[in-house]
């Protein structure tokens, strides 16, 4: 089938490369030169595990194209559907900016002249549907469908997770446009699940709620964290025996040091807004952005409280930037906030992170960093593990401890217990000492 992806961010490379690892012709646009120029070559502008080799493979093969212009990919007489998978940026209030999305409809509608059917892919907003069909309907020449297939993909897991999805959700106006659609994702695989028709704001509305959902469980996670420690209780065990309940669920379970990546934070501030432009109560969903936020501070209290309660003038060291492992994303990411606020309290930080520095550099000023771990320990009088890099869970204690005996570790990646033997002073998420010996 040929189909065109507008957008090659995260979600655009992903499933551009993927519907075309499954035999699809796929022409990928992206308009960003620097971008485009990467791409063209075959290189990603950020870190997603078997995203590069699927890329290259693809474009090897002749099933992956990249143009500049969307006139130049929609030219194809046999072109059955366009996915759009461009931003959508949150603006100061919080709702998102369709500004990429007009532009990309604007564009096609100039050059579209066969009926397609047109799919958001990004996440938007309830209604962005009806909107997206009169701001087409007002350029094009000929038939067209519009349609929503939200993705629910995470990054560094991207590729397995395109692959292997829990559902696929489509929203048409039309059985014909379903029958397409549905069409393309049987390509995956014949196993997948695709469920029946929706409505096109069903559909929209499925990713919101879904990612609420998840950062609903998150805030329930972090505030766990929070109760174990104060009240003396091991919140790991807890929150495994909790999830056991089939009704609850093993997943998002892990404490850390706040939710981070673009979607959650910025998707719940998006639904927060519509909800109150109809009236309805978002005092639940304002409250999971608290505890979101509360969860960063308390690991700056944390550090604050293990250097003696004045961070004036320390050295602190940062194990990791990206929001989790095996991604160089470093939206919303808990570190780069929890960064910032140990630097308002006067601390100079000395970080290192696998593969997220330079995309940090971007954001972070007076941050000194060092090509290892074990070089941040030398130069700190105290270590914050902020994410969960695999390179950190094996670490040589006995080498970062030749450097510094101070370890909070917001992603509980070490035992407390033998972090105590080591010698180490240790402190982690909702795990107090004596609840862990119990
Ligand atoms: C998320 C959703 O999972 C995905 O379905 C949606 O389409 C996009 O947003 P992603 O942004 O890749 O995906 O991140 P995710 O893996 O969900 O993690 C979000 C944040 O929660 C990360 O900062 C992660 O470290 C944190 N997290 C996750 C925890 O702190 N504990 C957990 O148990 C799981």
């Amino acid at each position: 089938m040929n189909i065109v992806v507008v957008g090659q961010g995260f979600v655009g490379t992903t499933v551009g490369a993927g519907f075309a690892e499954k035999g699809n012709s796929v022409t990928a646009v992206e308009n960003d030169p620097e971008r485009y120029n990467l791409l063209r070559q075959g290189i990603l502008p950020f870190y997603e595990p078997e995203l590069e080799q699927m890329v290259q493979k693809n474009m090897a093969e002749g099933r992956l194209r990249i143009v500049q212009n969307t006139a130049d990919g929609i030219k194809d007489p046999d072109l059955e559907v366009i996915l759009l998978a461009v931003g959508t940026p949150p603006k100061e209030d919080g709702r998102p900016d369709l500004k990429y999305m007009e532009i990309a409809a604007r564009e096609i509608a100039k050059s579209l002249d066969h009926h397609v059917v047109i799919a958001e892919k990004s996440t938007v907003p309830i209604r962005t549907g009806e909107w997206l069909k009169k701001v087409l309907g007002e350029h094009i020449k000929c038939d067209f469908d519009i349609a929503a297939c939200p993705e629910f993909l995470r990054e560094s897991t991207a590729v397995h997770d395109f692959f292997n999805p829990d559902r696929i959700v489509i929203g048409t106006e039309t059985e014909q446009a379903y029958e397409t659609l549905r069409r393309l994702y049987r390509s995956i695989g014949d196993n997948v699940n695709i469920l029946p028709r929706m409505a096109v704001g069903d559909a929209e509305m499925t990713k919101h709620a879904s990612n609420m959902r998840l950062y609903l469980e998150l805030a329930v996670t972090y505030l766990m964290s929070q109760t174990g420690d104060a009240l003396g209780f091991n919140c790991e065990r807890v929150l495994n025996a909790m999830g056991m309940d089939k009704r609850i669920g093993p997943y998002f379970k892990k404490p850390g040091p706040g939710a981070g990546g673009f979607c959650l934070r910025k998707d719940l501030e998006a639904l927060i807004s519509i909800c109150k432009d109809a009236g309805v109560d978002t005092g639940l969903f304002e409250q999971i952005i608290k505890i979101d936020d509360s969860q960063r501070r308390y690991v700056v209290d944390k550090v604050e409280k293990m250097l003696g309660g004045d961070l004036n003038g320390k050295r602190v060291g940062v194990l990791g930037l990206s929001f989790k492992k095996d991604t160089s994303d470093v939206r919303y990411s808990p570190a780069i906030e929890i960064i910032q606020m140990l630097q308002r309290k006067g601390a100079k930080i000395i970080a290192y992170d696998p593969k997220a520095m330079n995309e940090a550099k971007r954001v972070l000023l007076d941050v000194e960093y060092c090509t290892d771990a074990y070089e941040v320990a030398r130069q700190s009088e105290a270590i914050a593990v902020l994410t969960e890099w695999d390179e950190f869970t094996n670490l040589n204690k006995m080498r970062i401890r030749q450097g510094t005996h101070r370890i909070i570790d917001a992603r509980n990646i070490f035992d407390p217990a033998i972090m105590k033997q080591l010698g180490f002073e240790y402190d982690s998420l909702g795990r107090p000492m004596k609840s862990y010996a119990a």
